[in-house]
């Protein structure tokens, strides 16, 4: 009847799109959820007029814990199932970088979190800051040193450790040390502590940072500094005790490495959901920040939604990275006239 032909039409559409949801400042803020989120995500997994799932992945700038860690979090937070196949955090992506290098230093996080992230990438030989601490105290003057983060440093020689690279995976929860550190081992002698090297970019290690967004949206009223500030901070710096520039790679949205892995995971997740491993025609990217979610997504071809819940707090749209879709008051909004379009 033509009232099945509609129906199958629209499940046709339906299996033709897919969501990436950034997640702070869209779903939640901080470990506070967006009610709005939660009512989004239920549609997408069924609660809809076709009774369908909606493939969604999540792709964050967020970072510092390990992918099923944050998972079992905002499943929690949410009420809704996220499943680490359909979730990228800013260095995600990094963990192929373990076939590259094995003796690693590791910034940025909680404790010592980011070393089980990085253990977890495969990374065989990593190295924390407080471990070079441990070792000696001298390195950064003004830092006072806790029994427990004593117990849960490694330290060893490390005028005798060659580092291969820095990776900044998190925000650095202490500016000062870590910065010190950082420069540090990027004047070194090919990654050696206690040696400077005569010419400061021929024997400089690599960098890499896992996103450079400037402001992260918090439960503070207004959004806080993020990795980005940090690096731009650590680039001053080092240009002026050096003379030369930092060369470094940054990973993350919205940095096109970050959004091809997005496209991967995509694809596999909507073999999962519709057992068929390929790219829908409409992908809605919906986000808070211009400068990292709608750019990325406007770049790569996605339709954008920008959302009034984090940092964005402009007039009709951004006026350097509009969003293509619109602006939305919130997820759940956005969510809907997306729906309605497509189907
Ligand atoms: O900027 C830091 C990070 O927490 C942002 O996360 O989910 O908005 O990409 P997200
Ligand atoms: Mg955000």
């Amino acid at each position: 009847s033509q009232v099945q032909t509609i129906e199958t039409e629209k499940v046709k559409k339906a299996k033709n799109m897919a969501f990436a949801f950034d997640i702070d400042g869209v779903l939640v803020h901080g470990d506070r959820l967006i009610p709005e989120g939660r009512k989004a995500l239920e549609i997408l997994n069924g609660e809809n007029e076709l009774g369908i799932k909606i493939p969604h992945i999540f792709l964050t700038n967020g970072s510092g814990k390990p992918e099923q860690a944050r998972c079992d979090q905002l499943t929690k937070i949410l009420g809704q199932p996220v499943h680490v196949d359909q979730f990228i955090q800013s260095h995600t992506p990094m963990s192929a970088l373990s076939e590259y290098y094995k003796t690693v230093l590791v910034v940025g996080g909680e404790g010592y979190k980011c070393r089980e992230v990085a253990e977890q990438y495969g990374f065989k030989d990593i190295v924390v800051p407080n471990d070079i601490i441990a070792w000696d105290p001298t390195i950064a003057p003004y830092r006072v040193f806790t029994d427990e983060e004593r117990a849960t440093s490694r330290p060893r020689d490390f005028s005798n450790v060659t580092i291969e690279a820095i990776l900044v995976f998190s925000d650095s929860r202490d500016y000062a040390t870590d910065m010190q550190i950082i420069v540090d081992l990027l004047r070194s002698e090919n990654g050696r502590f206690h040696t400077m090297a005569k010419d400061p970019v021929s024997q400089r290690i690599p960098i890499y940072f896992s996103q450079g967004d400037l402001l992260c949206p918090t439960e503070h009223p207004y959004p806080r500094m993020s990795q980005g500030a940090f690096r731009i901070g650590l680039e001053a710096m080092y240009r002026a005790l050096t003379g030369v520039d930092l060369e470094r790679v940054v990973y993350g949205k919205p940095e096109m490495a970050t959004y091809k892995y997005a496209d991967e995971v995509m694809s596999s997740w909507m073999g999962e959901l519709h057992g068929e491993e390929r790219l829908p025609e409409n992908i809605y990217m919906v986000g808070d920040n211009p400068a990292s979610d709608i750019i990325g997504g406007n770049m790569y071809g996605w339709n954008t939604c920008l959302v009034r819940t984090g940092v964005f707090q402009g007039g009709d749209n951004d006026e350097n990275n509009p969003a293509n879709f619109g602006v939305f008051p919130n997820v759940l909004e956005a969510v809907q006239t997306a729906l309605r379009k497509q189907l």
